[in-house]
């Protein structure tokens, strides 16, 4: 047990209803809720800015260097800042979600990122999803969860998420955007999407988002359970 709580880590590909659930568990245990994907989508935002050529390593690798990525809590979203632009809003943008998984695949960028969220959570205490975090960011957890969906229920999330923030893009295009990161996520060289071993597997196709956290509140109260005797 580390000093402040747990580590659990949830990992699964994009869309399987990590973030919304990750942020619930969080919030009723009383711990931080880390989304490292807003990180990875933070530092596209800023190369996008800035002009940068994603697929130049050197060049993200100094944005990196001189670029500060921050959270403060808020409710239902946590408030995401680059250098202290608000971005919250800005790094759910198509136009970051088609390219992030470019920018995520540099191993440069995926050393910095790794070092943070490790930092971050060196103290315990803490809820932190992504897609490697069981595997690479946190490999002794105290408790790893993999969720999973179907593309098609993916989709369709995603779908209704886009209407809410007047993002209009059809079914159909989604699905095929699904798949097309889930690949990419999935296939690069440095630390891809993979189950941990030890992870407990949720799939959440038809599972309403209540009981998957009811799900993974009571892993954690097993193991905290157990940490004490
Ligand atoms: O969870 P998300 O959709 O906001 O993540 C955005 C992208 O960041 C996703 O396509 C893959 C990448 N990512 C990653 O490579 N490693 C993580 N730990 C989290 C996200």
């Amino acid at each position: 047990m580390h000093k402040n709580g747990l580590q659990v880590a949830i990992d699964g590909p994009a869309s399987a209803g990590k973030s919304t659930v990750a942020k619930i568990v969080a919030k009723n245990f009383n711990y931080i809720y880390v989304d490292t994907g807003a990180m990875y989508r933070s530092i596209t935002y800023k190369a996008i800015q800035d002009g940068i050529d994603l697929n130049d390593e050197n060049k993200i690798g100094d944005l990196l260097k001189k670029t500060a990525i921050s959270f403060t809590p808020g409710n239902p979203v946590q408030h995401v800042f680059v250098d202290g632009e608000e971005v919250t809003e800005k790094i759910r943008s198509e136009k970051v979600t088609n390219n992030v998984s470019t920018v995520a695949a540099l191993p440069v960028v995926r050393h910095d990122l790794v070092k943070r969220q490790q930092d971050i959570a060196k103290d315990g205490g803490v809820v932190m999803d992504g897609r490697d975090i069981g595997t690479t960011v946190l490999p002794n957890a105290d408790l790893k969860v993999f969720l999973i969906a179907s593309v098609k229920e993916r989709a369709e999330r995603r779908y209704l998420e886009n209407q809410k923030n007047g993002i209009d893009v059809t079914l159909e295009q989604l699905e095929k955007e699904i798949e097309l990161r889930d690949y990419k996520d999935s296939h690069r060289k440095v630390s891809p999407l993979e189950k941990a071993k030890d992870a407990v597997e949720i799939d959440t196709t038809s599972l309403s988002i209540n009981q998957v956290v009811d799900e993974i509140s009571d892993l954690i109260e097993e193991k905290l359970k157990t940490n004490k005797n």
